[in-house]
């Protein structure tokens, strides 16, 4: 009966108070459309898709005998889902996968099954291989990133595999490529140089690593002068600035023998290690817990940046977080090993406030990749056989497809705060942008999942008369998308008044909001 009781109280707990329940005195804001900042690349919205688990196969890849309605072996509504996100690009195979991968045994007719040691020894057949990769990639429309394994590999086995992708069929990797049915050549738009080579890639240091890095950069060439590759580099684990002095160090000092254009960051919000906070069932400290840890991101980025600054202040070198997003305890019943998560509304908003972070520094970071994009980790994307669903999370990446390659536009104002459990958060967050049509966008969060909040927007440099765009909110912080009932979260059409040069608009609790001015 106790047990009952404290269930209950839980639960009404979890009950995110309506948008009706008067706001209190509004969030000012300043907008000045006048004082553009840098371009939001689109590349911060990357995904990543590693062998793990059911990420590539049953979440892309079904068979061309499937029943599940496939082209040419990868699942038309995942493409279909994805195609709507206007996904900058995919990383692939990996991860620590990425660093035992051997990438002949995925292409031609005769696939060699290998065994998943990273990713709970399963085997791993190879039936998607580098062309059925590059397949996705041309289906969904997106630019392809491929990390080469620098760790149990060789320079050599690098090279030849990105001549096999890019090169003419002059060449004989062009012609082995031909032979397996694509005579044009690939386009390898981003080049990872390794994965966590300070851990699953090799466990290198610092200066160990610079030197395999060199050697890959310098030997593994792109043959297809139709599409520039930018080699990113692996750099720094979370806070450790070991990576990042080391890489930036050598860069400045590079000859005309090896270059990079990118440094790597991998960071989690995890709430601690190993990562233990539920993905569902959770409460408001469990919810301030994950969001603290997730603005970190500011400090780290910062301090990356800063260092980045010293070697590189022409910021020729990009910042790319190309792992971040939320790591939850495993579904239980699930295998451990396959990183299987639900996504709440907590996710929604913990993916904005990422978002939010990258488009503030532009400058600097100019790409990002969510871990994971289908089935793995912080999904875009869920499926169980032929069944799918879109995630929370989805539908942020969703709502912000206008910041892709938008101009940052300066917004100025007061957070206040949010405290709960001994956690203080800044209560609001907000971005704006303004598109190539010269359309003005601004994003909004509410991190308080106890109040709605009124926001009032002087719209400085802006001919507008109204606004609009979509809000996502949910009844509970802990709300989901299921099989069963998959539009429990999802976006509403939301408009704003604009009077006296000013937008006003009042958000719900834990709500992400994305409005276009017009
Ligand atoms: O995304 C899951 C794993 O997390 C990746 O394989 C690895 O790079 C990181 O540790």
């Amino acid at each position: 009966m106790r047990l009952l009781t404290s269930v209950a109280a839980i639960a009404a707990a979890f009950i995110l108070p309506a948008i009706a329940e008067a706001a209190d005195t509004p969030v000012q804001m300043t907008l000045d459309a006048s004082k553009p900042g840098p371009v939001i690349d689109r590349h911060i919205f990357g995904q990543f898709a590693e062998h793990l688990g059911s990420g590539i196969y049953g979440g892309i890849w079904v068979g061309k005998d499937s029943t599940i309605p496939n082209t040419r072996g990868i699942r038309n509504d995942v493409v279909a889902a994805l195609k709507a996100l206007k996904v900058p690009d995919v990383r692939w195979p990996g991860g620590c996968f990425a660093d035992e991968y051997n990438w002949r045994r995925g292409v031609g007719p005769e696939r060699k099954a290998a065994v998943n040691t990273n990713w709970g020894g399963v085997v791993e057949p190879n039936t998607f291989g580098t062309d059925e990769f590059m397949d996705f990639a041309q289906q969904i429309g997106t630019e392809a990133y491929v990390s080469v394994n620098v760790g149990s590999g060789t320079p050599q086995e690098a090279a030849e595999w990105v001549e096999y992708m890019t090169s003419s069929t002059d060449d004989a990797m062009g012609q082995e490529r031909a032979r397996n049915g694509h005579p044009e050549q690939y386009k390898v738009a981003i080049l990872g140089l390794g994965n966590e080579s300070w851990d699953c890639g090799g466990a290198m240091t610092p200066d160990f690593y610079v030197s395999e890095m060199k050697r890959y950069a310098r030997f593994v060439h792109n043959y297809n002068p139709a599409q520039p590759m930018k080699r990113v580099a692996v750099g720094p684990n979370v806070a450790d600035t070991s990576y990042t002095e080391a890489v930036m160090k050598a860069w400045q000092g590079h000859s005309w023998a090896w270059d990079i254009e990118g440094l790597s960051l991998h960071s989690y919000s995890t709430g601690g290690w190993p990562p233990h906070l539920p993905a569902t069932g959770f409460d408001e400290k469990d919810y301030a817990i994950l969001l603290n840890e997730t603005l970190g991101m500011e400090k780290l980025v910062a301090t990356h940046s800063a260092i980045m600054d010293k070697y590189d202040p022409e910021k020729k070198v990009a910042l790319v977080v190309d792992e971040w997003g939320a790591w939850l305890q495993a579904t239980p019943g699930t295998h451990e090993g396959f990183l299987v998560q639900q996504n709440s509304q907590r996710d929604a908003v913990l993916a904005a406030l990422n978002i939010n972070i990258f488009a503030r520094h532009a400058d600097r970071v100019r790409m990002a990749n969510i871990a994971q994009m289908i089935n793995v980790l912080q999904a875009m994307i869920l499926t169980d056989k032929d069944k799918m669903l879109l995630t929370p999370t989805y539908h942020v990446f969703h709502m912000y497809v206008p910041f892709q390659d938008a101009t940052f536009v300066p917004l100025a104002f007061d957070a206040g705060q949010y405290t709960t459990n001994g956690i203080t958060l800044p209560r609001v967050d907000a971005v704006a942008a303004k598109d190539k049509a010269g359309k003005v966008w601004i994003a909004i969060t509410n991190v308080d999942p106890k109040s709605p909040v009124t926001f009032s927007v002087a719209i400085n440099g802006v001919k507008a008369t109204k606004a609009s765009g979509q809000t996502l909110s949910a009844p509970k912080i802990d709300s989901v998308n299921t099989f069963e009932q998959p539009n429990t979260v999802a976006p509403k059409a939301v408009s704003a008044k604009i009077a006296n040069g000013k937008l006003s608009i009042t958000v719900a609790p834990a709500s992400v909001t994305v409005i276009g001015l017009e």
